[in-house]
This record gives structure tokens, sequence and C-alpha cells, in this order.
């Protein structure tokens, strides 16, 4: 197999589950250092169980991505056990509640945005000072095809989403070039999240997608790992939809 990501020190949120799972195996089999964050202990202790098992390395740390002394304490705990950081995929999410706006209540909108657009902000200050040290590495995040195109029901996590890509193309040019900095845009994966939750209408559309079936969280994972290694050198600011088709 060709190793891609050989001793890179790669922190995932959301790692306990779905998508950000997926990863954390597929980086780890790419001889990738993992550092698994979450707030779901026993999901995260089995993601690391997994990659040691298979000869890999990893640590659990437990951490709301939207709090700046979590955030501050998996940095330091990264740099202490590995040493350094190379890669940040800012992957932690909760569902949009497929509400009407005016029955979306404060604190869902609140912590929409804590989760998805916070967090992306508090991880990346804090893991950004430590990448400089090393001579910079990658950075990736998790938006949504619903920040592109927007479904009704959706308006905190669509704009939340929303905020991703573009937080993104800022990053990237403020960073640069010693980061890159990217964004997946998946929609609709077959994960934890989306399980039991499609409507009649969401198998719908999936059917209706120009490839005809929903997402499997190792097509986000992989457009992960191509982002991480240096295949995507020259990439910076971008954002790939992995969406069978949806955007069309
Ligand atoms: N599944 C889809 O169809 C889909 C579509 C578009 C975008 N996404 C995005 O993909 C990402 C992963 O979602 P998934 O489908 O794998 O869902 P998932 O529920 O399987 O995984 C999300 C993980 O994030 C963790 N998490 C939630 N809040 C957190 C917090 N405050 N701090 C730390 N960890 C937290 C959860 O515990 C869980 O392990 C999310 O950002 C989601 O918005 C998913």
């Amino acid at each position: 197999m060709n190793v891609r990501l050989q001793n890179k020190v790669s922190i995932i949120t959301g790692s306990s589950s779905g998508i950000g799972r997926e990863a954390a195996y597929l980086f780890g089999k790419h001889g990738a250092k993992i550092v698994v964050v979450d707030i779901h202990d026993a999901g995260g202790e089995e993601t690391v169980y997994h990659i040691r098992a298979n000869g890999g390395e990893a640590i659990y740390v437990k951490a709301d991505v939207s709090g700046a002394t979590d955030m501050r304490n998996v940095m330091q705990k990264t740099v202490g056990t590995f040493g350094r950081i190379d890669i940040l995929f800012n992957n932690a999410g909760i569902p949009g509640n497929r509400a009407k706006v005016e029955n979306v209540d404060e604190e869902f909108w609140d912590k929409t945005y804590a989760v998805h657009v916070k967090g992306i902000f508090l991880a990346v200050k804090y893991a950004v000072p430590e990448m400089r040290k090393t001579g910079g590495g990658v950075i990736l995040s998790t938006g949504s095809m619903q920040g592109v195109r927007p479904r009704v029901g959706y308006a905190a996590f669509a704009s939340a989403k929303g905020a991703v890509n573009v937080l993104t193309k800022e990053l990237a040019l403020e960073l640069a070039p010693e980061i890159r900095v990217n964004c997946i845009n998946p929609c609709p994966i077959f994960t934890p999240m989306t399980g039991g939750s499609f409507t009649p209408q969401m198998e719908k559309d999936i059917l209706e997608l120009p490839l005809k079936r929903g997402g499997k969280p190792e097509d986000v994972a992989y457009a992960a790992l191509y982002l991480s290694s240096d295949e995507s050198a020259f990439i910076t600011g971008s954002c790939i939809n992995v969406d069978g088709g949806r955007a069309l």
C-alpha cells in the first residue's frame, strides 16, 4: 500500500462516530498518528482501540469543540504526546433540526453556531501556533451541501455550514503559504447522524441524485485523505463537494 500520511500527527474532531471515525481509521492505516477528539467517551475509546489493533498510534482526548479550555487542552495533549501538529480535521457536528425559522429556538441556533463555527475558530486559534513551529500543516473542515445549496427547514445548520465554507477561504488566504486550508461538503451520508432520520422526501431526493445512492463515511474519508496528503499540495481555499452530484 502507498502510505500517504506517514507519522503525520492528525487531530480529528467528532471521531467517535461516522465520518470522523472513518477518517481516523483511514488516516491510521496510512501511517498517521491520530488524536481522537469528541465528547462521546465510549465511541472515542473504541476508535482508538481499532486504530491500535491495526498497528497504528492513537489517543483519545475528551473535548467539547465549542469550549476554549477544552481546545487548548487538546493542543497541549497532542504536542505533549506526539510532539507536533501536522493535520487538523474539524469535523465535529450536530444535526440540523428541520424546522421552519419561526420555530427554531434560540438555544438551538446558538449551539449550532457554537459547534460548527466557533468550534473551528477555537481549534484553528490554538493549533496554528503549534503548526507554525514545525513549518506548517493542513487544516480541513467538514461543511455541508446545505451550506452551498440549502433546503427549507435548515436555517441554522445551512447558514453555519455556509460560514464554514467562507471561513475556509479566509483562513486559506490568512495562513498561506505554510498552512493549506480546505473543506469538504458532504450530503447525504449514511452515518449515526442521519441514521433512521431520512424522511420519505429525503429518500426520494437520494434516488434522484445523479449517482443514485446515498454516501458512505468512506466516500468522505477518502476526500479527506487526499486533501490532507501532499498529493493536494497545490490546493488551498477549496471546498470539495462529496454529494453524489447533488450540486448539479
Ligand atoms: N451525514 C451527513 O449526511 C452529513 C451531511 C453534511 C454534513 N455532515 C457533517 O459531517 C460531520 C460529521 O457528521 P456525521 O454524519 O459523521 O455525524 P455523527 O453524529 O456520526 O458524528 C458527529 C460526531 O461529532 C461529535 N460531536 C458533536 N458535538 C460535539 C462537540 N461539541 N464537541 C466534540 N464533538 C462533538 C459527536 O459526538 C459525534 O461523534 C458533521 O460536521 C456534520 O455536520 C454530515
